[in-house]
């Protein structure tokens, strides 16, 4: 018997097989429907996915020739060549390598002097694109999706955003200082990430366990954004034992873990 959808839960041994399936989840997303709608994460959590899709890509097993993709989010003010903007990480980590044309793939400007046109114009694009087939998704520590931080009203949708000091201190790594991060991001909403039709989300290492704790055992609560995902009618969340390490047995149960060893 399959099992039912709703918010699905795997605890991998480590990031490798964490990674492993999530490849398997989206290339299976593409062999199945070759002009799959994709929507996109950036932040460490994805990297090796990509570096999986990539390596089957020049390997003859898969092609991107025909998907669209939407980026989940952009820092505000940032220039697309900037060498921490999410353009040029996308393009960096994943585009650059694969058969995707320029023209299929949707990133936010975060150059724009309209954000809210801008933001209207990427919801009206998913929209004409048919939605989002496959989302993938990245946790922040304070349990933020996209850059929804906590509060984030769940009917948002794509909007610009003040990041969280939480958000800032953990994105400083990548700009050298906590003072080089933008305070502003353009992200896609809540609402706009629900509608997507399936979901994939990633999260590794201990820093997320805190988290993944709230997202299974706590309130579904616009305080913890990712909790929201309790109420997707397809979400599959991989995590490695690190991101499990403070989930109780019980929960494990009420979500019919499947535990990987
Ligand atoms: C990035 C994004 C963020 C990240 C999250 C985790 O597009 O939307 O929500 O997924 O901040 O980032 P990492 O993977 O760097 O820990």
């Amino acid at each position: 018997m399959n099992q039912p959808l709703g918010l699905r839960l795997e605890i991998f041994p480590t990031e490798k097989e964490m990674g492993d399936r999530a490849a398997a989840i989206v290339l299976a997303c593409v062999a199945g429907k070759p002009d799959a709608v994709l929507g996109l994460a950036t932040g460490s959590t994805p990297v090796g996915l990509y570096q999986r899709l990539i390596r089957t890509f020049e390997n003859g097993k898969a092609s991107f020739r025909q998907c669209l993709t939407f980026n989940l989010d952009e820092y505000f003010p940032v220039a697309a060549d900037h060498d921490q903007s999410y353009h040029f990480f996308m393009h960096r980590q994943l585009f650059d390598h694969v058969d995707i044309p320029e023209s299929s793939i949707h990133i936010l400007n975060g150059s724009t002097n309209d954000p809210a046109a801008e933001c209207a114009a990427y919801e009206a694009a998913i929209q004409s694109a048919g939605g989002i087939d496959l989302q993938v998704l990245g946790l922040g520590q304070n349990g933020h999706i996209a850059f929804n931080e906590p509060g984030t009203p769940f009917d948002s949708r794509t909007h610009l955003v003040q990041l969280d000091a939480n958000t800032i201190q953990a994105n400083s790594r990548f700009f050298g200082s906590q003072a080089a991060v933008p305070r502003k991001a353009l992200t896609m909403g809540l609402a706009t990430i629900m509608e997507a039709h399936s979901i994939v989300l990633l999260a590794s290492g201990s820093a997320k366990a805190n988290a993944i704790h709230a997202m299974f055992e706590g309130e579904v609560t616009p305080d913890l954004p990712a909790s929201i995902l309790q109420r997707h009618p397809d979400c599959t969340v991989l995590i490695d034992r690190e991101a499990a390490a403070k989930l109780s047995d019980a929960a494990k149960e009420r979500w019919q873990a499947r535990v990987v060893s």
